[in-house]
């Protein structure tokens, strides 16, 4: 059994159906105040305006390129929408830390020297094709090929972007080498890419959701609930990118907080920001994780009081240790025992592989809890019988059971005769950015 101390220790991550009830009555204040032009300059959860106002036909063809920056991994996709085929070519680029944090130039011509090499390889160079650019990063958009940074956001804090229209930057990154052999044509975030390549696929799809690196969603709204809408009107919907993560930021979530999310938020690139994705999402979860094992171990609670020094280190117990320990089986530690041994804890008793798999399961709980509050506030607002959401991110992917947590959460969520169910999106930053790029339709 898991230790009654161990237990108790960790009551301030459980979330009662009372707190998460007052949740999702702020968050959709918190929404409404960003779709608000009284108030959307101050609101905390932007709900920025996507521009993209229809959902894929299946109609699509030719073939796009796009750009996926912003999760785990930078990569450069190559894709063709066919009558019945959809095929994709894709290659992931690092980018050094000293990119993400360095400056905007540099950031921007990195990108642009990994693109032509990139189509260059995929002998697509002379093509002048049409990109789509998946920047996961909170933008307020002011057409499909024009998004100005609000913030940085997860690991990144390049000088010299924040208020910029990155389309530009990256235009201008690509002609400093002389050799602007694209068309761009669409700028998009991560979660309306997740939409739309659900939406390809199952034309129920109605919200997108990120539980990566980062968490965040977007929704279809209706125009004449978006009061700065200036697009189409003769449709009548649009796509809103929430951007949910920053929920929080002035103070909305702070009698939940604990010392765990108080610590990581101060020693973020973004103190005070981001609170609601800091609770969350995949950058975020391993270190609470290892901040309650160093306090625990102190107190003598686990691993005999001793603390070994790479568990003392900022950022060694991985998001993905998570998944790993809690997909052991009942009474298997195999997992979670080699965790230990990367971590020095190879002393460690099977008592604690136990209470370890418990603290793993609190805190990867909460966060499923905290997305389906997130949900279900989306889909009690938009008023629909049937709702499909797509989802994506590692956290989600790869957690052994963070879909059927959601799952079970959102139904006690929801009005009952709301029917809803979550799919897995099949590359939201490939097929979602060609789709978008199509949609966008410069060249095609
Ligand atoms: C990927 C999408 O699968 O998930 C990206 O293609 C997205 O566009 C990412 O940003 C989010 O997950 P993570 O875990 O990589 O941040
Ligand atoms: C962060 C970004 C947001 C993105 C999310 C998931 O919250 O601000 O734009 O969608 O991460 O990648």
């Amino acid at each position: 059994y898991v230790s009654s101390s161990i237990r108790e220790a960790c009551q301030d991550m459980v979330l009662s159906d009372e707190q998460l009830k007052v949740i999702r009555e702020r968050l959709l204040r918190s929404i409404n105040e960003g779709l608000s032009k009284e108030t959307h300059a101050s609101a905390t959860v932007k709900c920025f305006i996507t521009y993209v106002q229809d959902l894929p036909s299946g109609k699509e063809r030719g073939k796009f390129l796009a750009l996926d920056l912003g999760g785990t991994n930078f990569r450069i996709l190559l894709i063709t929408l066919g009558e019945n085929h959809f095929d994709m070519k894709s290659k992931i680029y690092a980018i050094p830390q000293s990119i993400m944090t360095g400056s905007g130039v540099e950031l921007f011509d990195h990108i642009a020297e990994c693109l032509l090499n990139f189509i260059k390889d995929q002998g697509v160079y002379k093509q002048q094709l049409p990109l789509g650019f998946t920047f996961s990063f909170p933008c307020q958009q002011l057409g499909l090929t024009k998004g100005l940074l609000s913030q940085w956001t997860k690991g990144f804090n390049c000088s010299g972007v924040v208020g910029q229209d990155v389309v530009k930057l990256l235009k201008e990154a690509l002609q400093r080498r002389g050799d602007s052999t694209v068309d761009l044509c669409a700028i998009l975030n991560d979660t309306t890419g997740t939409l739309m390549s659900c939406a390809w696929k199952n034309p129920n799809t109605r919200i997108g959701i990120i539980v990566g690196t980062g968490c965040n969603a977007c929704y279809i709204e209706k125009v004449e609930n978006v009061e700065l809408f200036d697009g189409d009107f003769s449709k009548p919907y649009v796509i809103i990118n929430t951007e949910w993560g920053n929920f929080g930021a002035d103070g909305s979530l702070d009698d939940i907080l604990t010392e765990y999310d108080r610590e990581i938020d101060r020693n973020s690139l973004n103190p005070g920001k981001q609170i609601f994705e800091k609770i969350i999402s995949g950058m975020y979860m391993g270190e609470i994780v290892r901040l309650m094992l160093v306090k625990f171990t102190k107190q003598k609670l686990l691993f005999n009081g001793q603390v070994s020094e790479q568990l003392n280190t900022k950022g060694s117990f991985l998001t993905k240790y998570v998944s790993d320990i809690e997909n052991d089986e009942k009474d298997n530690f195999t997992k979670c025992r080699e965790v230990f041994h990367e971590l020095g804890l190879s002393h460690a008793s099977d008592q604690d592989c136990m209470n370890v798999r418990y603290i793993c399961e609190i805190v990867s709980r909460r966060a499923a809890h905290l997305v389906s509050a997130g949900a279900a506030t989306l889909i009690n607002k938009m008023d629909f019988n049937s709702v499909t959401i797509g989802v994506d991110g590692s956290v989600y992917r790869f957690h052994p059971n963070f879909h059927d947590l959601m799952v079970g959460k959102i139904t006690q969520m929801v009005k009952s005769n709301v029917k809803f169910d979550i799919m897995l999106s099949e590359d939201g930053s490939g097929r979602g950015a060609a789709l978008v790029a199509a949609v966008a339709s410069c060249s095609v």
